[in-house]
């Protein structure tokens, strides 16, 4: 633990932020980044820093928020009694005692019943009794019934306030719409809503074909319809489909539930655990049949090894054994601390292993030019999933781990996330099996791939033409700060792209020479392509430093390219000097180096980028199609140097924006409002009460057209 005050401070700042993230994306997105126990340990880390600093107690404490705020679209639901979550017996015990770790989770257990007996004045030789209840991964729901009706049923959100997905649960032929027999006028009746490994795998199987075919329909062009969600597991199918806007959706959905607990009621239909399970099943609930009551800690654990032999056989997915005290008026007294009862504890099993034979590893490579190595492996199933790939990071972990095409590799899959390859069985490797060489060309385009200093990646340079980082770097092209082209979204770029007609930069201005071809996209006309056309038309010459940063060069960001420009005044001189700087020691890289601003980091990018030939050819096609202005120095010999100029209206062939900087570089002095120090008004279209008062005062009134011959000097 970091041993100053301040540097634990620090960590718990960062701690929060990222416990809060995880919160978000496993409860409100349905998209876990990190497995349960990285989640657990991140948590662990949190409460020992509090206990060792109290004066660092935060009340937002995102590690004792059960789940994560409502999303928005659904109706709140406040909980009659806080939905909490339970703690792990790991989480529990080493939190308490921060001086025991990795303690066996049998003897963490016995901590556990231990405090409790503790804590009711007990004999430690009164036994207790349990009930062990398959712990489903899935999602917890709250069901209200009033007089034997359901009437609500609502999401656990953050455990104080749910969604109301009445309309949802009312889909699930598990629910049941009346309670039989005897039930008290209001009670909420808590379970878990799953989905069967069997019908996950079909309803996956779906999804990834419908999501194939909207790529497809996106590769020709057509209208594409919403979003296809493909399911990593059962869980987030299971949480996907709860929280559908669209009951219909829900109900083509194969969702069941097993009933567990309860939350607010009128009155208790049952004085245990057993008897509550019972009287659920009566009452007309599925029930998880292979729950049971243990006494004392030796039972449990044979409960829990006997649940364990059993997971893999089982038709849904279970992440542990749910113990719980069997008599309420003990609950009762035991309550709750922080976000878990005192009385229950979820004891998880470890993390599913298997072993398979790695067959290939490919590299993908990412939009933004990052090369990812992934196993392809000989199929294999690991806690009931059946697992084709796994991600192996970087070329540093297959190196670290010295993973070989060819082994037999251990796959673990932990909670609810892609596998992870753990390690390689060496005694099974393959006699002819060598290192595996990361590639130093990109798959995709065939350009060099490099990594530079302190990077773990290894990235394509040949950004400008690989087909894997077109859609990314022709966004950032037209974007705002860059060339400023309106009406080329993400989309459309995809859409042009996938079609052909867009691939470097400089085929964004010959669209015009594809008019016909823009009419004729679904949902464009004549209006929207003449309008494109127009506003690519607008931007056929930039100044030289937006140029440079539309490129896209990795580092090189507004400030540098403004730099570059300043420094090397046109293009041409920019292009050679980069050329030649390729040669370290040579006097063009001594001169980049030395530009103020320009670290080895950027002049390694630079280099890096020039020796890519694609990338040479990229920039002189753009070039061709739309030279750059040359850099604005500021100017004594401008006819505005050191006068004071005001725009108005609107200019047609540059931004205000633009103008004024333009103006600035020339050395005038650019102010918004006309006074007798008015040197020159340039007057653009809709043009307002200014001309008037320049009028009034005799200044010289500019048209666009004297405007942009002084601008181009
Ligand atoms: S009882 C206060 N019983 O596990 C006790 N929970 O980490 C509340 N779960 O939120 C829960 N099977 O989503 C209970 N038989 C079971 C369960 C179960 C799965 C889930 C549930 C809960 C989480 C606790």
């Amino acid at each position: 633990m970091s041993g100053t005050e301040a540097g634990a401070a620090a960590e718990l700042d960062a701690l929060a932020a990222e416990i809060a993230r995880h919160n978000a994306l496993y409860y409100q997105q349905d998209r876990p980044e990190i497995t349960d126990a990285e989640y657990d340990a991140l948590v662990l880390r949190a409460r020992a820093i509090e206990s060792g600093f109290p004066a660092l107690f935060r009340p937002d404490r995102p590690w004792h928020q059960v789940g994560a705020p409502p999303v928005e679209g659904f109706a709140k639901v406040r909980h009659g009694v806080p939905m909490l979550s339970l703690d792990n017996v790991f989480v529990a015990r080493r939190a308490a005692d921060d001086g025991r770790k990795g303690r066996a989770p049998a003897a963490a257990f016995e901590d556990f019943a231990r405090g409790i007996r503790r804590f009711l004045g007990l004999p430690a030789e009164e036994p207790l009794r349990f009930t062990a209840e398959p712990k489903i991964d899935g999602l917890s729901v709250s069901l209200l019934y009033e007089n034997g009706r359901f009437t609500r049923g609502a999401t656990r959100g953050d455990g104080i306030e749910g969604e109301d997905i009445t309309a949802n649960l009312l889909t699930l032929g598990d629910l049941p719409l009346r309670l039989a027999g005897e039930a008290p006028d209001r009670i909420e009746i808590r379970g878990e809503v799953y989905m069967t490994r069997a019908e996950f795998l079909a309803f996956r199987t779906t999804q990834e074909r419908l999501a194939e075919e909207r790529e497809a329909r996106r590769a020709r062009g057509e209208k594409l319809g919403e979003a296809v969600q493909v399911p990593a597991n059962p869980r987030n199918a299971a949480a996907g489909s709860l929280r559908q806007k669209d009951a219909s959706v829900t109900a083509s959905r194969p969702l069941r539930l097993f009933a567990y607990a309860l939350g607010e009621a009128s009155s208790l239909p049952a004085d245990s655990q057993s008897g509550l399970l019972a009287w659920l099943h009566d009452a007309g609930f599925p029930v998880n049949p292979l729950f049971g009551v243990v006494e004392g800690e030796a039972e449990a654990e044979a409960f829990q090894a006997g649940m364990e032999a059993r997971r893999a056989s089982l038709d849904y997915e279970i992440d542990g054994v749910v113990f719980k005290l069997d008599r309420f008026d003990w609950q009762a007294r035991l309550g709750f601390v922080g976000r878990a009862p005192r009385w229950a504890v979820a004891w998880k099993f470890p993390a599913e292993q298997a072993t398979t034979r790695l067959l290939d590893i490919e590299i993908q490579v990412g939009r933004t030019g990052a090369l990812t190595p992934r196993a392809v492996m000989e199929p294999v199933v690991v806690g009931g999933v059946t697992v084709r790939h796994a991600t192996l990071h970087n070329e540093d972990e297959i190196a670290r781990k010295d993973i070989r095409i060819g082994d037999t590799v251990v796959l673990q899959r932990a909670g609810d996330v892609i596998p992870q390859i753990t390690g390689v069985v060496l005694e099974r490797r393959p006699p002819d099996a060598a290192p595996f060489l990361f590639p130093d060309v990109c798959p995709v385009c065939g350009s060099h791939a490099v990594r530079q200093k302190d990077d773990v990646v290894r990235r394509c340079t040949g950004g400008l033409t690989c087909r894997a980082q077109q859609v990314e770097r022709l966004k950032h092209f037209v974007s705002r700060r860059a060339m400023d082209i309106e009406g080329l979204g993400e989309e459309t770029i995809a859409l042009l792209q996938a079609m052909g007609m867009l691939q470097r930069p400089g085929d964004v201005f010959k669209l015009r020479q594809r008019r016909a071809e823009l009419i004729d996209l679904e949902g464009w006309g004549e209006k929207r392509a003449d309008n494109l056309i127009a506003a690519i038309e607008a931007r056929r010459a930039v100044p030289l430093e937006r140029w440079i940063f539309a490129l896209g060069i990795r580092r090189i960001g507004e400030q540098t390219a403004k730099l570059l420009a300043r420094h090397y005044g046109t293009l041409d001189h920019w292009r050679g000097r980069m050329v030649q700087a390729a040669v370290i020691g040579s006097e063009a890289r001594e001169e980049l180096g030395a530009i103020q601003g320009v670290g080895p980091a950027i002049a390694e990018e630079l280099v890096a980028f020039f020796d890519e030939p694609r990338n040479c050819a990229a920039l002189d096609d753009l070039a061709a199609e739309a030279p750059p202005l040359p850099a604005e120095a500021p100017s004594a010999d401008s006819p505005i140097a050191g006068r004071t100029i005001v725009f108005t209206g609107t200019l047609a062939g540059m931004t205000r924006q633009e103008a004024e900087a333009r103006a600035e570089a020339l050395g005038a002095k650019v102010t918004k409002s006309v006074s007798k120090k008015t040197a020159f008004l340039v007057v653009g279209a809709d043009a307002g009460s200014k001309a008037a008062k320049a009028a009034e005062l005799g200044v010289q009134v500019l048209t666009e057209a004297d405007w942009l011959a002084i601008a181009r000097g």
